[in-house]
């Protein structure tokens, strides 16, 4: 079946991976990046597709209503993936206006945008192909664990699991950044459209995610490049804090499975049952980047830097993902040795990736190429 799908964050970390794999993967479809741009985004993660007929890049604002709509209609939409967001919990204590606006209002935006589209055709979109095909809209949301707040550390000195609590899809929500809280806002609006007014919603919170083509202001970009450049590694408070790391192709391949498959109205936890204690992960990325640039072994363990805490930090993340796993199938493929291998060697072998996003640079040269 030919669908027209929007990707919205398509040029960010997660969206950029999820654009990649339906591009390639579903040749029929028509796959729209909708991206804003901001400092987070870069098409410079996706010039491997972005000549590909199935695909167009739309810079556009999600809180943009009108633009948003008329894109839909042009384009005959009938899916959503939405990933647009502002993304980092530092940025969000700082300016959490800015996270409200994109994250409440941009995600308001489109769900108001979609439905004045959808319900009048009673949620199901025509197919160009064939005008009895009729095909089913769906809006899927991109969310975090991060709403339902922080679990407990009850085994500080042990082996992970380091607590007997993990998220479940009907945990309550307890948001404490105003990232997460934002985050949690914007879940609750996608619920309340399929309860108010029907409309077909899906709605998936994972877990930390690393990979190629993350912002180097999150921890496992960050410190990778640090080390490289020998600048100091700034660990929050004792480094205690804990998180469930998935690798970002198996978060992708997830959200296609959810995007097909998943039960409409139904929420889906994603994690890789793989928590780490901040600075053993930190151990493991100094004992990599040494070993893959030659250093002696424990050579940057001196850039190790302990600094205050982030304010409201939660102290530990870990999702129970059996449901998406008894429901769809679904399982991370890579164990995090191998993940994190092959994030360090990408960082490293993609230097100037990551010196024209430090720079600005690639912002500059993109709107030239654009004319954006
Ligand atoms: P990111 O910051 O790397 O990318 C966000 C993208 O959204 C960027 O391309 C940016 O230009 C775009 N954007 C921001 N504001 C916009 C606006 N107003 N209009 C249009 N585009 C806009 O983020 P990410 O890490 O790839 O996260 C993607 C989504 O996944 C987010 O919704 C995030 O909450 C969620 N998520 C992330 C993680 C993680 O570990 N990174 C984990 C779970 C869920
Ligand atoms: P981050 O990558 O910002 O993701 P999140 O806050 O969404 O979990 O941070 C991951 C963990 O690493 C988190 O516990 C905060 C910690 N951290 C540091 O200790 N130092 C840093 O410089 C950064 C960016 C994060």
């Amino acid at each position: 079946m030919k669908r027209n799908i929007i990707i919205t964050g398509g040029a960010g970390f997660i969206g950029s991976h999820v654009v990649r794999l339906f591009v390639n993967k579903y040749p029929d479809y028509r796959i729209i990046n909708v991206d804003k741009l901001t400092y987070a985004g870069n098409l410079a993660n996706l010039r491997d597709i972005e000549d590909r007929p199935n695909y167009r890049f739309v810079k556009m604002d999600i809180c943009d209503f009108e633009a948003v709509s008329a894109l839909i209609k042009e384009e005959n939409v009938d899916g959503i993936i939405h990933l647009a967001a502002e993304s980092h919990v530092d940025r969000s204590i700082k300016d959490p206006f800015t996270f409200a606006r994109t994250n409440v209002l941009g995600t308001l935006s489109l769900l108001q945008a979609a439905r004045l589209n959808w319900e009048p055709m009673g949620w199901n979109c025509p197919s160009e192909e064939s005008s009895d095909v009729r095909i089913p809209c769906r809006f899927y949301h991109v969310s975090t664990d991060e709403v339902y707040g922080a679990l407990a550390l009850d085994k500080p000195e042990g082996n992970p699991p380091y607590g007997t609590d993990f998220f479940r899809e009907d945990t309550p929500y307890n948001p404490h950044s105003p990232y997460s809280a934002s985050k949690a806002s914007s879940d609750h609006f996608v619920r309340s459209f399929h309860d108010t007014y029907g409309m077909p919603v899906v709605i998936s919170n994972c877990s930390n995610n690393y990979g190629p083509y993350q912002f180097p202001e999150k921890l496992i970009p960050l410190f990778i490049n640090n080390i490289r450049k020998g600048k100091p590694l700034p660990v929050y408070g004792k480094g205690e804090n804990v998180r469930d790391w998935l690798y970002v192709e198996d978060h992708a391949r997830a959200i296609d499975l959810i995007f097909h498959e998943g039960r409409t109205a139904q929420t889906y936890n994603i994690g890789g049952f793989n928590e780490w204690k901040n600075i053993d992960l930190i151990k493991v990325m100094v004992k990599t980047v040494d070993r893959l640039l030659g250093n002696p072994e424990g050579h940057s363990l001196r850039l190790i830097t302990f600094v205050t805490d982030r304010a409201g930090h939660d102290l530990r993340y870990a999702i129970d993902s059996t449901k998406l796993h008894n429901e769809l199938g679904w399982e991370p493929s890579l164990q995090f040795e191998e993940g994190i291998e092959k994030t360090v060697r990408w960082y490293l072998d993609n230097q100037d990736w990551m010196d024209n996003v430090t720079s600005g640079e690639y912002q500059r040269y993109y709107e030239e190429m654009y004319k954006l």
